[in-house]
């Protein structure tokens, strides 16, 4: 690729929007031969990233194969997974999670071997940790290091993305809040989740979805939106919203679940029990909720506290915040919104649907993980198809054109802070209530209307980073409940009350691609 000289500081070869692993990852083996511009909407280690807690799954013990997590992601996908992407997945992932303990994360060894955890629908051990369940902190602390000493990498944090910008079917660079615009060769999205979409979430609240927003604003295909996987093990506190994720590695050193009688009901679901996937597991305790009033409890009361400590600290730290002791209390949990599956439509090698826009990480849909999410593929991805997209880039090396046109040309937006917190509030509820675990024809088409009747006041440039995040949160959700009106079926994530089988014939991409316009497309489905 012709590198561009740093003679504008507003001109880089490649632009990434994000600084969670994927775009850090991909900005490191960016800046081997082009000058990089990280850009991040809030802090450098708020995202997602920064709260793993499980770990990362790849095939690196003896006892196990690449064919064995291969099927593993697909049984869990639910018949929708693109095989070739997860063939490149399960392949290619060892050697990347070899180079982030090169790099210098701490995975967590027994003797001389990585300590590989059991995740629910893993059929191995075969999850890496660091410090216990803290491997999210653990990998980002180290990505950020690297980071920051490259001199081929400019970082530039506070700096919120509010369009993808074109020269003709090209994305030629972006514009920021403050109005400035950068211009790029290629860039690549890794803005991560849209967890806040949803009043229940694990996910922090920057999660509001601006890539997939930002992406399909720009024209680029969007899919399999329908599919957002709800963790089963979040805390459920007294106080409103409060929250922390009790990882599934919890349920693999032998947690239970018990409805409010005190009663263990997951064997009666699943064969794998508490290890079930994580659809069900979820549906089971709404089932639960509903037939005994009450919480649904996570127990691990049987193991010892000093061994909770040394494995959980963080869960334990924050249980114990909450007013529980894991090892004697049983801790109140029920579903979150966790992890979305689809997203920008990507290849093999991150490429999107337009020219020089490039998408990894948790805002791309690669197809990897289908209908549902194997526990711990999402670190995986994340760091493969980083690389793949940066080396896509690299072989490209095409003289991208520079000029610069703006996608939107609107008025300056501004709401004031109580409209905006209450709009807020109430498309979060919303989405949980009829676009969550349960769905049906009913909910999803209010919803649809209530979703309509907002967007007409929400067009206009972001003022602010609180407007910007609302209208994300409205094109998200509208293209969630779009998809999810669509999809006549149950599979995986997505549960249909009105139609609760699934369908003979696993279509994937069913769904007109939702494209750039004024309106979303009918919903007379
Ligand atoms: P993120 O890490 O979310 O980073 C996104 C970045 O984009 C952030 O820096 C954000 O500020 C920036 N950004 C967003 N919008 C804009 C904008 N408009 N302008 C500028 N910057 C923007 N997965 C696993 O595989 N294993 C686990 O153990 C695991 N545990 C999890 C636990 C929790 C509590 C959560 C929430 C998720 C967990 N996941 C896990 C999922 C996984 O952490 C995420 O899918 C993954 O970290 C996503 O990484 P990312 O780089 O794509 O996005
Ligand atoms: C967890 O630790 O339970 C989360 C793992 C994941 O989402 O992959």
């Amino acid at each position: 690729m012709a590198i561009l000289r740093k003679e504008h500081p507003a001109e880089f070869d490649i632009l990434v929007v994000g600084s969670g692993i994927a775009g850090l990852f991909a900005a490191l083996k960016a800046s081997a031969f082009a000058r990089v511009c990280v850009l991040s909407k809030g802090r450098l280690d708020d995202s997602n990233t920064w709260h793993a807690q499980g770990g990362i799954a790849a095939v690196l013990g003896d006892n196990d194969s690449t064919a064995q997590h291969f099927y593993d992601t697909l049984a869990a996908g639910a018949g929708l997974c693109n095989e070739a992407a997860v063939s490149v997945l399960v392949e290619e992932g060892p050697r990347y999670v070899r180079e982030l303990s090169e790099l210098g994360v701490p995975f967590d060894k027994v003797g001389e071997h990585f300590a590989l955890a059991r995740e629910g629908a893993h059929s191995k051990g075969r999850v890496l940790h660091a410090g216990g369940d803290a491997t999210g902190r653990l990998v980002q602390e180290t990505l950020q290091a690297q980071v920051l000493q490259s001199e081929m990498i400019t970082v530039r944090e506070q700096t919120l993305v509010t369009e993808l910008l074109l020269s003709a079917d090209t994305v030629c660079g972006v514009r920021t809040l403050s109005g400035q615009v950068l211009r790029s060769r290629a860039v690549i999205l890794a803005t991560g989740g849209l967890g806040q979409v949803y009043i229940h979430t694990t996910n922090p609240p920057g999660a509001t979805g601006d890539g997939v927003a930002l992406a399909w604003q720009a024209g680029a295909e969007i899919t399999d939106m329908e599919f957002i996987q709800f963790h089963p093990t979040a805390f459920r506190g007294s106080l409103e919203g409060e929250t922390f994720l009790a990882t599934e590695a919890l349920r693999g050193e032998g947690a239970l679940l018990r409805n409010a009688k005190g009663e263990r009901f997951m064997p009666a679901y699943h064969e794998l029990a508490e290890l079930g996937p994580r659809d069900l597991v979820s549906r089971a305790i709404m089932e639960q909720m509903k037939k005994y009033p009450g919480p649904v409890y996570l127990d691990i009361t049987h193991r010892e506290a000093s061994f909770l400590r040394q494995r959980f600290p963080t869960v334990y730290r924050l249980a114990q915040q909450a007013g529980y002791d894991l090892a004697v209390d049983r801790l109140p949990v029920w579903p979150a919104a966790h992890y979305a599956m689809g997203g920008v439509l990507t290849g093999l090698y991150g490429e999107t649907s337009l020219r020089a826009l490039y998408a990894c990480g948790e805002v791309a849909c690669t197809g990897v993980h289908g209908a549902n999410r194997l526990a711990s593929n999402s670190l995986l991805e994340c760091l493969v198809f980083a690389a793949r997209s940066v080396s896509r880039i690299e072989q490209e090396g095409a003289d991208f054109a520079m000029a610069v046109k703006s996608s939107r040309q609107l008025p300056l937006l501004k709401l004031l802070p109580e409209r905006i917190a209450s709009l807020r509030q109430h498309l979060r509820c919303l989405m949980f209530e009829e676009a969550g675990i349960l769905r049906h024809r009913d909910g999803l088409a209010q919803l649809d209307e209530f979703i309509r009747q907002q967007l007409p006041l929400l067009r206009g440039r972001p003022a602010t980073r609180e407007v910007s995040e609302l209208q994300n949160l409205f094109v998200t959700a509208g293209l969630i409940v779009y998809a999810a009106q669509v999809r006549q079926e149950s599979r995986g994530a997505h549960y249909r009350l009105d139609f609760p089988q699934t369908g003979a014939t696993p279509v994937r991409r069913s769904l007109p691609a939702v494209r750039r316009g004024d309106s979303f497309a009918p919903l007379s489905v």
